[in-house]
């Protein structure tokens, strides 16, 4: 049995342990985590998966971005560790997440990520949202919360911090 639960400051190094382990080293040089530096993720959203015995399964995040005047959630790191995968754990936490979005008054939502894996939770390619480079811009993919909130949103992908 697997729980999902909002992520503590007790889990974060847990959580960073289970990112380091789900992708390739040099993570954390990858453009959409100079978004993320020096900014909190938004708390309330981040999630863990946590078996019976209380091992990590699985966990995502969230942080906030700017585009030109609007905000935007940034999904992500999302991962599920290999003993799970295949098992609906990363359906979970980014369906059971984004629930919890719109209460919380967000209005949109963005990712750099697999299309192919994306679409199944209604993300389409992104026009005129660019993110810092290198990022191919067939993998920038946004979702609407509400409806019509990416329409007219263009420009470049900012940190909340200095951009907001
Ligand atoms: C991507 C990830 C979070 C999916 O979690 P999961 O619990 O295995 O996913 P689910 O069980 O909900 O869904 C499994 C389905 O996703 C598909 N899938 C997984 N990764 C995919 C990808 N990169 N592209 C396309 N499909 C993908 C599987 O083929 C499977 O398809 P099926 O439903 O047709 O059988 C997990 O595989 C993972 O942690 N990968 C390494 C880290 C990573 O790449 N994170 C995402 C960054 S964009």
């Amino acid at each position: 049995m697997i729980t999902l639960a909002v992520e503590t400051g007790e889990d974060w190094w847990e959580v960073e342990a289970l990112y380091d382990l789900c992708f390739a080293p040099g993570r954390e040089a990858l453009s959409s985590y100079r978004l993320r530096d020096g900014v909190d993720p938004v708390s309330g959203l981040s999630l863990t998966a946590r078996d019976a015995e209380g091992i990590l399964a699985g966990a995502i995040r969230y942080w906030p971005v700017q585009i030109g005047a609007v905000q935007s959630l940034l999904l992500g790191p999302v991962a599920v560790h290999p003993t799970h995968q295949g098992e609906g754990l990363g359906r979970s936490l980014i369906e059971d997440s984004l629930q919890r979005a719109a209460p919380l008054g967000w209005q949109r939502v963005m990712l750099v990520g697999d299309a192919s894996y994306y679409k199944r939770f209604g993300f389409e390619k992104l026009e005129g949202v660019v993110m810092p480079p290198p990022t191919n811009p067939e993998r920038v993919l946004g979702r609407a919360l509400v409806e019509d909130a990416w329409s007219g949103v263009a420009g470049n992908v900012e940190s909340v911090a200095l951009g907001g």
